[in-house]
């Protein structure tokens, strides 16, 4: 069956279908998270099969991107224009009428969950393991926002004054969930917005803002562009009319938008370089999955993913661990999204530059445990690598790679290991795998990195359970942390209320 003959309202018999009962609301929030697909389930495994047939091998990061059309230069200042003219009456709105807009949106992204993986999958390779809870986590976005922008309506003695214009630069490694929920934080603290999805992935941000769009969203406050960074990009990024940049994205491109505009009011959560922290204490098999989770998922293209692993005291000789790494590795099926089986799939673009060194050059003393191989021609597909005897210090203990490739470093006590997740210059993720409370708890002290997990995966961050944000070059600008009770905050200005009345 393809997906066009399955019938995808909501309830349906060959909708997906959750077993799991909807939690009810986190206190005080009046807000759920939603389920992610079931694949148990014999339907819901049918159902995305469906998906998948529709993606075809041809059309993987080649013809989909081709078909958007570019902004026009004159067409900017016209958005431009536009957007900040409609602000007012969009920021005029309650935040209790704003909130029955974007839960509709909420409602149509879930509606269109199919359609967004497909597309996900055709433009950037994403598997729908990885691509269905990215569409939760935008839904939640919606859900979550809607009831923070209620708040901002009831708060004695003040009132809150959005900004006018938000320019939002998603990444392509999250193409829906991270431009959605951007979008709608703004949209939420009552701003007008301009998007630019990521160049790789400008089909799935077009169909996101199109869900939103017929949810209700107004189009003169919402509004799409596609533009090169270093073009009309920098033009955008430029304009003094423009209030807030909400970046995701690389530690450089954030640097680079401030060379458009040394004042500029930048969102930013850049880049990562997270460890994992595994001491002697810890249920080593628990640790070794979620190690391999954390580092090869999505081909460990994840500004949170595990590129180091940090083995304490007698875990870095654990016969145990490392056995249970390699069967964790090895059992990976690697392959493009169209194929059901796969669980790794490829990388963005063929591996160069600074990827490429990595898939293929060792440090000194370094040597690997798993050597990753080109699969294909492509360049896209390679095997998970895993090196082991990275030094303090060496390249590879610094540097973000963004792909699929983990190292191992040893140290002799917790706060060695601890010292050596802080040499690094960012502070994304960090995880410590240990059933001691006093460990953990010398950990969290220590260690400098804006989202800590204990004991679980360092991916994967779930809406207000997990308010997601950087610390050190993780974040650039004053940042509040994503999908948390203050993001929409800084989107705005309060004052008091006799000022105004
Ligand atoms: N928010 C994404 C994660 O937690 C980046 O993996």
């Amino acid at each position: 069956a393809s997906l066009a003959e399955l019938d995808t309202s909501i309830p349906g018999p060959n909708r997906r279908q959750d077993r799991t009962v909807p939690a009810p609301p986190h206190p005080g929030t009046g807000f759920t998270n939603t389920a992610d697909t079931d694949p148990s389930l014999p339907a819901n495994r049918s159902w995305g099969r469906a998906i998948l047939d529709r993606v075809p091998s041809s059309q993987l990061g080649k013809d989909l991107v081709a078909a958007t059309t570019l902004t026009r230069a004159g067409e900017l200042e016209d958005t431009i224009a536009g957007a900040v003219s409609a602000s007012a009456a969009w920021g005029s709105l309650s935040g209790a009428e704003r909130a029955v807009i974007l839960h509709r949106a909420g409602d149509a992204l879930e509606a269109r969950r199919a359609e967004l993986m497909e597309v996900m999958a055709a433009e950037t390779g994403k598997t729908l393991d990885q691509a269905d809870p990215e569409i939760s986590e935008a839904v939640d976005f919606a859900h979550y926002y809607a009831e923070r922008a209620r708040e901002l309506d009831d708060v004695d003695g003040a009132v809150f004054s959005p900004v006018r214009l938000t320019v939002v630069t998603p990444p392509w490694n999250f193409p829906v969930a991270i431009p959605a929920g951007s979008t709608l934080a703004a949209l939420a603290a009552g701003s007008s917005v301009i998007i630019k999805p990521a160049s790789q992935a400008r089909r799935s941000g077009s169909v996101m803002i199109d869900a939103l769009w017929a949810a209700g969203v107004p189009r003169e406050v919402l509004r799409l562009v596609q533009v090169d960074e270093r073009d009309l990009g920098r033009q955008l990024i430029a304009d003094p009319r423009v209030d807030r940049v909400i970046l995701t994205g690389g530690y450089e491109t954030a640097e680079l938008f401030r060379s458009f505009r040394t004042d500029l009011p930048l969102l930013a959560e850049t880049s990562g370089k997270n460890a994992i922290i595994v001491t002697p204490s810890a249920d080593l098999d628990l640790a070794a999955r979620d190690v391999a989770q954390s580092a090869f998922g999505h081909a460990g293209q994840k500004c949170s993913a595990a590129s180091l692993v940090i083995l304490v005291g007698s875990a870095a000789t654990s016969q145990r661990f490392r056995n249970q790494l390699l069967d964790a590795v090895a059992s990976l099926s690697v392959g493009y999204p169209e194929d059901p089986t796969t669980q790794m799939g490829p990388v963005i673009e063929p591996a160069a530059g600074k990827l490429l060194d990595g898939l293929t050059t060792l440090g000194d003393g370094e040597s690997w445990l798993v050597e990753p191989r080109r699969l294909d021609d492509s360049g896209r597909l390679w095997s998970p690598g895993i090196r082991v005897g990275v030094k303090r210090g060496a390249t590879y203990h610094l540097t973000e790679y963004f792909g699929p490739i983990l190292g191992v470093m040893t140290a002799a006590t917790l706060e060695e290991a601890i010292a050596l997740q802080n040499d690094i210059d960012y502070g994304l993720t960090s995880g410590i795998h240990s059933l001691d409370s006093r460990e953990i708890a010398t950990w969290i002290d220590g260690v400098q990195a804006g989202n800590l997990y204990i004991n679980r995966g360092i991916t994967g961050a779930i809406v207000q359970r997990q308010p997601f944000g950087g610390w050190k070059k993780s974040a650039v600008g004053a940042g509040t942390k994503a999908g948390g009770p203050n993001y929409l905050v800084g989107l705005g200005t309060w004052s008091p209320r006799e000022a105004t009345a």
